[in-house]
């Protein structure tokens, strides 16, 4: 919004300067100089031959002369050696307040081209049990699907279910030494099973190699039932941990939905001369065209198995049949790269994808304070379901009166604390995961964002507003004013660096300023009904736009505290 009305401001004085050039603007580098900056001048005055102060200085002339100048700043200078400062005026800020307020969407224009995102996160194994590593993708790429969906894209989620590995072999083994017929599988049994299967497994290689048999005869159409039903159990257990966590998908498709695609595709690749024989199975180099060399992409075994990489081709290929999206997303573990780099070269190399464009998001490792991925008390890696309880536990213990709030409240509490813990961090870069610090109510925590929207909900919600007039009554409500029209700014950088953490970091700041408005400027008792009105509304309109940003990060307000 004020980025796009000064960039356009600034376009037609440079055209008219006769400057031909792309304007961009930022926000100041140097909040107590200006508001906003433009530093394009180094550029120009290279382009077309002249010093940059000549440049600058007509540029910020020329602005100056502008006939509705005061509707738009309150000063407009050059800074040696190539920036044009530019502070905003009151009346522009009100502006866009009040714009921000009365319109849809928070004012934000629609994208004009309205693109399909298909997103791939979540990827649980059916029959193992969730942990705090699963979480993260499934929040990263909740928020990251509700970002783009905000700015007006469409968006697909697929969870894709990791449905056809050996863990499954291994549990139809299981659950066939005990005698336990498909419709005698409980969700206890198959918590039970996995880790007794998994760890024989280990220690006996022809228990290995008898789970591997079952597995490719299951992949070949075998065990029907057993797959049904394993898939049935488990997956609506990881349904309702998602629910807890706010989080869906459009489709829930598994690998195994993708095996009908994988004669097409191997016809195809093979058609285009793309796989050969290498020790019985069929690989298909991916490294021509590019400076790093990496493995080839194994797309069959000897033994006729298909693989991961084989699954997420036929996959591909059949998202892009069903969707034909713009682009495909995938939030996946930063140690899958390699994978994806291979699958990402094969689809460029085939034609699969033609125009799509295919992004690995990576995500970094949930760390413990010992900096070794995240631990529970007992020593465990903890199920998701323990690791909820761990942290109401620790939230009630906080507080006396905490005991005695709502279950749903703490519900909402308890996703604050995890959601704001994680989404905080840049998500390429592992995290410490410190329950008791991302329990606090003050600092960069969920419950310190929550207790600022409960704080001033309070004051404002039973006041009425009326329109907005054009004064701003000191710094910090200029302060205020100003974070309440950046929001989109924020949006925007969050969308194209696919980084939900741009805003948490927004979250968190504004609420910084909240706190310091609220501190200093005392709303009750105060006389003067037109300052009231003012700041009542900008503290009603904060509060909108913080639970907006909130619910892009997936957290949700209690209704006390
Ligand atoms: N199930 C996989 C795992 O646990 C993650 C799936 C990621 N998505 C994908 N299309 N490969 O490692």
């Amino acid at each position: 919004m004020i980025i796009e009305v000064l960039e356009e401001l600034l376009s037609k004085v440079l055209t008219k300067l006769n400057y031909e050039t792309n304007v961009k603007v930022i926000k100041s580098n140097r909040p107590d100089l200006c508001d906003y900056q433009y530093d394009g001048v180094f550029k120009l005055a290279a382009a077309y031959h002249k010093s940059p102060i000549e440049i600058g200085e007509e540029i910020v002339l020329e602005i100056n002369k502008l006939e509705d100048f005061n509707k738009y700043f309150k000063e407009c200078n050059f800074v040696r050696p190539g920036f044009v400062n530019m502070t905003i005026s009151d009346e522009l800020i009100n502006k866009f307040i009040k714009k921000i307020n009365n319109e849809e969407n928070l004012g934000m224009k629609k994208v004009e081209n309205k693109e399909t995102y298909f997103l791939d996160y979540g990827g649980p194994n059916i029959a193992k049990p969730l942990h705090v590593g699963h979480m993260r993708t499934a929040i990263v790429g909740e928020s990251i699907k509700r970002i783009i969906k905000f700015m007006g894209h469409n968006v697909i989620a697929d969870v894709h279910f990791g449905d056809y590995g050996l863990q499954i072999g291994q549990v139809i083994y299981g659950l066939e030494q005990e005698g336990i017929s498909p419709n005698e599988i409980t969700l206890k049994k198959l918590e039970e099973i996995y880790p007794k299967m998994s760890a024989l497994c280990k220690e006996d290689e022809n228990v290995k190699e008898i789970c591997a048999k079952i597995t490719k005869d299951l992949q070949d159409g075998a065990y029907r039932e057993y797959f049904k039903k394993i898939c049935e159990i488990s997956s609506n257990d990881i349904k309702r941990l998602y629910k807890y966590l706010d989080v869906d998908f459009d489709l829930w498709y598994g690998e195994s939905d993708s095996y009908p695609y994988i004669p097409e595709l191997e016809k195809m690749l093979m058609d285009k001369n793309l796989l050969t024989l290498s020790d019985g199975a069929l690989i298909m180099d991916v490294n021509d065209g590019y400076d790093k060399e990496i493995p080839p992409l194994i797309f069959k075994k000897q033994n006729g198995a298909y693989l991961y990489s084989t699954t997420d081709l036929a996959t591909i290929l059949q998202r892009m049949k069903d969707y034909n999206p713009d682009y495909i997303l995938y939030v996946v573990d930063n140690r899958q790269s390699l994978h994806f780099d291979q699958v990402f070269r094969a689809c460029q190399k085939s034609g699969l994808t033609g125009n799509t464009k295919l992004e690995f998001l990576g995500y970094g490792t949930v760390n413990g304070s010992d900096g070794k991925p995240y631990k529970t008390r007992s020593g465990n890696t903890p199920k998701l379901d323990d690791l909820f309880k761990e942290v109401k536990e620790i939230f009630i213990n906080k507080k006396e009166s905490n005991a005695y709030m709502l279950e749903s409240d703490l519900d909402k509490i308890v996703n604050s604390i995890l959601k704001f813990a994680d989404l905080q961090n840049n998500r390429d870069k592992d995290y410490i995961f410190d329950i008791a610090k991302f329990s606090e109510v003050v600092g960069k925590t969920g419950p310190y964002i929550l207790y600022t929207y409960l704080r001033i909900n309070k004051i404002v919600k039973d006041e009425e507003v009326n329109e907005l007039d054009d004064t701003i009554y000191n710094q910090i409500d200029r302060d205020l004013r100003k974070k309440l029209i950046e929001f989109d700014i924020e949006v925007k950088k969050a969308f194209e660096t696919r980084m939900p953490s741009v805003i948490a970091e927004y979250v968190y700041d504004l609420c910084v300023i909240i706190n310091a408005f609220y501190q200093n400027n005392h709303i009750n008792g105060l006389e003067d009904q037109n300052k009231k009105n003012s700041w009542v509304y900008i503290l009603k309109l904060a509060n909108k736009i913080l639970k907006q940003m909130l619910d892009l990060l997936i957290i949700d307000v209690p209704t006390i505290m």
